[in-house]
């Protein structure tokens, strides 16, 4: 065989479907995962052992589709089994038993419950350029806000994302040299009870729609913190932002807008501020070449069946915009979390 055809051979070889299956069974997994949240499995088997039969009374199903669901859940690491008996993984431990103070479950039950069957829609999505979780003649926030069901499952299901993007947050920003951080946006105050937990002479003021902020008043709950931190409801695109504060935050807000309403807010933000001021920008970013990383991509794509306009856009498209706001000395800095990787700071002299 001459050489050149042996190379490609030898390449193909290490080739093989795997992968494709991988991604084509993905909802598999997910749909495994929201079942179990929705059966409260990890929350009944907290702390505790059992066996198929024991568990399929637990969960009031048949004793076939429960052993089908545990080995599914066992075999995707949220649970352990030894003499045929199942607990709870860690990850399940930690993140998925209700109380737990960083439940994870609202996120699942979110995207399981709000987004999975617009997502069967992504064709329809690419092709016309629309939004696919809302009607034409309003827009995603107005029927958030105007549907109590629908504010619950996405207010818990941000909540349950940005408790662990604050923490992230609060650890990688010091906000010990700030008096005041404004969350526009802010709605269930994850980031701000994050922040003022950390820093104890920190106050914050969450803006955001009143609905959401009837969620905030209820996750307020640590001694202090309803002094500490205050609510002012607001339109970012009708009203000014309240001054007093020092440090702005927008996390997940720009990723819902176009780049001209992006432009809008950052500018009201920079009025807000006084000098000296900081305003961070947390969210999924998005290489410089948008050639990923994954999680940014596929959470671009969600703005796509979300937004009108919004996307998620690359470290260097947020900094342009901080720069023409105004807004100088712009710094990059990594953080870890599922509903950020990074964090913007721009200051204004
Ligand atoms: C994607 S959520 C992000 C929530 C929070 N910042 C976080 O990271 O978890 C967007 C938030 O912006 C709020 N919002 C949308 N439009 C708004 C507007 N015009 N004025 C004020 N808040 C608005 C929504 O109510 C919602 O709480």
């Amino acid at each position: 065989m001459p050489k050149k055809s042996r190379r490609t051979t030898r390449r193909l070889k290490k080739v093989t479907p795997v992968p494709l299956m991988q991604l084509i069974s993905g909802f598999w997994a997910s749909k495994t995962l929201a079942a179990a949240v929705e059966l409260d499995l990890f929350t009944k088997l907290s702390g505790r052992q059992a066996d198929v039969h024991q568990l399929s009374q637990l969960l009031g199903i048949h004793p076939r589709p429960a052993e089908m669901l545990l080995s599914a859940c066992t075999a995707l690491g949220l649970l352990g089994k030894r003499n045929k008996r199942f607990s709870n993984s860690s990850l399940a431990e930690e993140y998925l038993v209700k109380g737990n103070p960083y439940y994870f479950g609202g996120v699942v039950t979110l995207l399981d419950r709000r987004l999975y069957l617009p997502w069967n829609r992504l064709l329809e999505a690419l092709r016309t350029n629309r939004a696919q979780t809302w009607e034409d003649h309003s827009g995603m926030f107005e029927q958030i806000s105007s549907n109590p069901d629908k504010q619950r499952l996405f207010t818990e299901g941000m909540h349950s994302f940005s408790a662990q993007s604050g923490k992230a947050l609060a650890a990688a920003f010091d906000f010990s040299t700030y008096t005041q951080l404004l969350d526009i946006g802010g709605a269930s105050g994850a980031y701000c009870i994050e922040a003022v937990r950390r820093y104890p002479k920190l106050r914050a003021v969450i803006f955001d729609l009143p609905p959401a902020l009837e969620i905030a008043r209820e996750k307020i709950t640590e001694p202090g913190f309803s002094i500490r931190i205050k609510m002012h409801p607001g339109d970012f695109f009708k009203d000014e932002l309240p001054k007093g504060s020092d440090v702005i935050l927008l996390s997940m807000i720009l990723h819902d807008w176009s780049p001209e309403k992006n432009l809008m807010i950052l500018l009201k933000c920079f009025n807000a501020l006084p000098s000296g001021g900081t305003v961070i920008v947390s969210e999924l970013m998005m290489d410089d070449n948008k050639a990923g990383p994954v999680s940014a991509a596929l959470m671009s794509l969600n703005m796509l069946i979300e937004t009108e306009g919004g996307r998620n856009y690359s470290w260097a498209e947020y900094t342009a915009w901080l720069k023409k706001t105004g807004f100088k000395n712009i710094k990059r800095v990594n953080i870890e979390s599922p509903g950020a990787n990074g964090i913007l700071i721009g200051y204004k002299s």
